[in-house]
């Protein structure tokens, strides 16, 4: 053994963890042992075509469009009247490109913002709404152009699903349940009336509901047991109205029931420490009729240390490494957080909801203060790999999460300049990604290597295996390495394989990006995997992506 092992056959990414502890000899040992050292022996992978696993919930591929610097103003909102086609103020290209995405649900108005938000300064005429100061993020001037109809008119654009955060900070159960009402309550009702007046009849739909957001911070501080008596509160009055989609809620009888009922989010943790899972855990265990939850969120980025000091630009293979290795710890807090879950809900009933989560960079010279406009390089879109990966190894428990951010914020999709638009790495990335929404994942097993950068020590390869809803096998395979290529070979059981080619996303330089002016330097391209003997042999080359679809 080289390396470590991953197997979801029977241990799942615990393989990936467990290995850390034993590479460091077996790697001692076969450098020592190895003549050929210099030659590279091609990786055995083994897929099992015909087994089974968890379905890969397409939820785990949210966004997050926060009113942040310039992810809404600019980035999706232009205005009727800006030079920059658009239908009804919302951007076409940005449009355009994210519904390519399958985009299932976009989270707003924030975090932190979302806690300073008032709803009903962002609707009416525009002409009349209130202009307050964003003091979350750089005291910028909010006019409230892009509020509550502008949100669901760019949801209805892009084909993607409400996740309403609702203000716990500086805004009270009454003003939450106000704000449901208006965007769900029947026309007949002095709140959907309201929202008929100002251009939409029918209740909108809201799939899921943040009750609060990182209470332990910026949200309000609260302890845990304080945030939860607040939470129930909350999360038996911001009652979802559109009979559709909720039902009625009578416990004295004469309930009927919805069809697709809203998702309620609680507060989870942002690190390591327990006290936030364990309390709302806890709370939901004992639960009555009269309030639950059905997600505990939970955020973790990818940031070294904070303040987030590493550039976007301009940087070497140590940022490359000490980033990767970084981005490991995602592992932990699910595990760790996902220990105390199934203690009180070992049947995982329960989400684990990750809405926030990517790399978090030092702000590009000369943006402001509190925009957080960092660029995307090829790092972004292996780091998002590697998230994706784990995500759908715990597709059990972890059912939902939200990269942070859409558009021109922290790991964007895409960055925008006045009129132009550029596609970032994560964006292809994530393009690269749709045939898993939804998709059953399938045992895969095989020896991820190492790739070491000084003390850096990381898995090398990693990979995932899924049958999608078109029937058809699809296969991730990530190579971490920066320099050297990786021969994979692989054995799918109970198929004899046909054919595999797809996509593969790779740079020449661990920093590369795609700029306004030069935006396809960071590109999928097509890649083809030879078949021999029925097996798949596939060269992947450094620091890449791959997702080739398989047929007998
Ligand atoms: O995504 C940026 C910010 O990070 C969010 O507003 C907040 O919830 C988190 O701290």
């Amino acid at each position: 053994m080289t390396g470590w092992r991953v197997s979801n056959r029977v241990t799942g990414l615990e393989g990936m963890r467990n290995m850390i502890v034993k590479h460091a000899l077996a790697l001692a040992i076969s450098v020592a042992a190895s003549p050929l050292l210099a030659q590279p022996t091609p990786i055995k992978m083994s897929v099992a075509a015909d087994g089974t696993g968890p379905k890969i919930d397409r939820n785990i591929f949210g966004q997050f469009a926060e009113n942040l610097g310039t992810g809404i103003y600019g980035g999706v909102w232009v205005g009727e009247d800006s030079s920059i086609p658009n239908v009804r103020g919302m951007r076409s290209d940005v449009v355009s490109a994210l519904k390519a995405l399958k985009v299932p649900s976009v989270r707003w108005p924030g975090g932190c913002f979302a806690d300073e938000y008032h709803w009903r300064d962002g609707v009416g005429p525009r002409a009349k709404r209130a202009v307050t100061v964003n003091g979350s993020w750089g005291n910028a001037l909010e006019k409230n152009d892009f509020g509550t109809d502008e949100f669901f008119d760019f949801l209805n654009q892009i084909e993607s699903e409400a996740y309403i955060s609702v203000n716990m900070g500086s805004g009270s159960a009454k003003e939450a349940a106000d704000w449901m009402a208006y965007m769900t309550a029947d026309p007949g009702t002095t709140a959907g009336a309201e929202r008929a007046a100002n251009g939409h009849r029918e209740p909108y739909r809201v799939k899921f509901l943040g009750i609060g957001n990182e209470s332990w911070s910026c949200g309000g501080a609260y302890s845990a047991d304080y945030y939860v008596d607040e939470m129930k509160r909350y999360a038996r009055f911001t009652r979802n109205l559109n009979i559709q989609q909720q039902g009625t809620d009578n416990p004295a009888g004469g309930s009927v029931a919805g069809t697709d009922p809203m998702q309620r989010i609680a507060v989870g943790p942002g690190s390591l420490d327990t006290a936030y899972t364990e309390a709302v855990m806890k709370a939901w265990k004992g639960h009555d009729w009269s309030w639950s939850i059905e997600g505990l969120s939970m955020h973790n980025y990818t940031w070294m240390s904070w303040p987030p000091s590493f550039s976007s630009i301009d940087f070497g293979e140590r940022e490359y490494a000490m980033l990767i290795k970084d981005t490991l710890k995602m592992e932990d807090m699910i595990r760790v957080h996902s220990a105390v879950m199934d203690k009180y809900d070992p049947a995982k009933k329960v989400p684990l909801v990750i809405d926030e989560w990517g790399v978090w960079l030092a702000k590009l010279p000369g943006s402001r203060d509190g925009f957080l406009h960092q660029q995307n390089s090829i790092r972004d879109a292996i780091i998002a790999s590697i998230n994706l990966n784990m995500f759908t190894r715990h597709a059990d428990r972890v059912r939902m999460t939200v990269i942070a951010q859409m558009v021109n914020v922290l790991q964007a999709m895409i960055l925008t300049d006045g009129p132009r638009m550029v596609l970032t790495p994560t964006y292809h990335l994530f393009k690269m990604y749709v045939p898993f929404q939804n998709a059953t994942r399938l045992p895969i097993d095989f020896d991820a290597g190492t790739y070491s950068f000084g003390d850096v020590r990381v898995p090398r390869i990693d990979a995932i295996a899924a049958r999608g809803t078109d029937g058809k096998l699809w296969i991730v395979l990530t190579n971490v390495d920066p320099s050297k290529p990786a021969e994979i070979d692989a054995q799918i059981a109970c198929i004899r394989v046909g054919a595999a080619s797809g996509t593969v996303l790779t740079a020449d330089r661990v920093d590369a990006i795609n700029s306004f002016d030069k935006p396809d330097t960071v590109a999928p391209r097509p890649i083809s995997a030879r078949v021999n003997g029925g097996r798949l042999q596939v060269t992947l080359p450094p620091k890449s992506v791959t997702v080739l679809s398989v047929t007998p």
